[in-house]
């Protein structure tokens, strides 16, 4: 089955043909970052104007050597005009074709993002924890399109911290890829943050218990928020990386914002940018660690922009690591791991694993952001599991929802 896949979600207009889920046969993403760059973050309308001049064409493109026998469109979460272009294009498009509509929900089609490149495919039970711009949960999946929120943010998304961060310290919108670049020109002292507080007892936390990422040698010490169970919550974090940049470049904390970037030196830039980006790691590792303790998944996928995060896909792997050989883990690892959990419990499920291996799954780089192949990915197996068509007379869109 071909599935042509629509996703104007955001600020991506994009169209993709998949078969049967997996196969790529066009993937066609029309960024607008170059529009939206100017002022720092997504302006609605200008995302919806530049929709509609580039749909039909992004469409036309993705279908002309192709083909296909149904529609999937996102209709849920995301800015109210983009999704409504979409939508009502799909909509169209199935009046025209005769052929069935199926709309979809843009958090399930990141973590479909894993069905379209790799050769072996996650096994359920699944863990998924999806990071973007406007989404941070962790999702339990016992099956194809059956879906748990197990956690979510509590105010911002992880995304949203990196741009509004990357905004504070002057770096260009998107946030999240300018962050990384920024950290990885740290003059080493920050980037070294997790290690040395590995060696330092009163580095240690845990959440709920105390809590700050750097040791007394960080000049940044950014703090991992108290947030009970497998929720999260970024904005404490944001405020915090506000203040110590005030901080640090003398000024009173009535300051605005906007007026840091130029006070701060490029040394003092990249180093907050590799504190900040430590200690969002952090939290979403230790989040995802208690998750593997409790629901004991056979794959933990990822999914969504800040997934292609280089420094998250490395640590991440490490925990991976630790799970399913944690004999061969070395000392740093282990008291890496002694100090993230507080008392290696977060890891005890990892004895499981030598019977049950815990596998590992990012989207290629190129599908970690908002594109449609994964929409036709999600739309396949939601088929395969029962899901019908929908009237393309009355289908509507809802700029928040959450996944059922
Ligand atoms: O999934 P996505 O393209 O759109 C939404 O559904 O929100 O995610 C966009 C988010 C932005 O906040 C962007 O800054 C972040 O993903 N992002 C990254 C990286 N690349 C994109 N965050 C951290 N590191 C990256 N390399
Ligand atoms: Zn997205």
């Amino acid at each position: 089955m071909k599935i042509l896949g629509i996703e104007t979600s955001c600020d991506e207009t994009a169209a993709s043909v998949v078969q049967n889920g997996t196969k790529i046969l066009s993937n066609v993403v029309h960024s607008q970052i170059d529009l939206h760059a100017a002022y720092g973050g997504v302006v609605p309308e200008i995302a919806a104007r530049s929709h509609i001049e580039t749909i039909l064409p992004v469409i036309h493109e993705a279908t002309k050597n192709t083909g296909y026998d149904a529609i999937a469109v996102t209709h849920t979460p995301g800015l109210n005009g983009s999704l409504l272009i979409g939508t009502l294009t799909a909509r169209t498009l199935t009046l025209l074709t005769g052929k069935p509509l199926y709309p979809t929900h843009h958090i399930k089609s990141h973590i479909y993002a894993n069905w379209l490149s790799e050769k072996s495919f996650p096994q359920f039970p699944i863990l998924s924890l999806v990071i973007s711009g406007g989404h941070t949960q962790l999702i339990y999946m016992k099956s194809h399109n059956n879906f748990e929120i197990i956690g979510t943010t509590l105010d911002d998304a992880v995304g949203e911290a990196f741009d509004k961060v990357a905004k504070i310290l002057g770096l260009p919108y998107p946030g999240g890829p300018s962050i990384a670049a920024a950290a990885s020109k740290a003059n080493g002292h920050q980037q070294g943050i997790l290690n040395s507080r590995e060696k330092t007892p009163a580095g240690g936390s845990f959440p709920g218990e105390e809590s700050c990422l750097a040791d007394a040698h960080s000049p940044y010490s950014l703090p991992i928020p108290k947030v009970a169970g497998l929720d999260f919550s970024f904005s404490g974090l944001k405020t915090a990386t506000l203040r110590a940049v005030q901080k640090a470049v003398g000024v009173p904390i009535s300051t605005p914002s906007t007026e840091l970037a130029a006070l701060l030196t490029d040394e003092q830039r990249h180093n907050f940018a590799a504190s900040f980006q430590a200690t969002a790691i952090q939290i979403l590792l230790e989040k995802l660690a208690l998750a593997i303790q409790t629901y004991h998944p056979n794959s933990i996928v990822l999914g969504g922009g800040v997934s292609a995060n280089k420094e998250l896909r490395k640590r991440v792997s490490e925990v991976d690591f630790w799970r399913i050989k944690p004999s061969a883990a070395g000392e740093n690892h282990r008291s890496a791991v002694k100090r993230t959990s507080g008392q290696d419990e977060i890891f005890a499920a990892r004895n499981v694993s030598k019977d049950q291996p815990l596998k590992l799954y990012f989207p290629e780089p190129k599908f970690c952001g908002d594109n449609a192949a994964m929409v036709a990915s999600a739309a396949y197996f939601a088929i395969k599991a029962g899901q019908k068509p929908t009237d393309p007379l009355i289908l509507d869109i809802s700029p928040h929802s959450t996944i059922s």
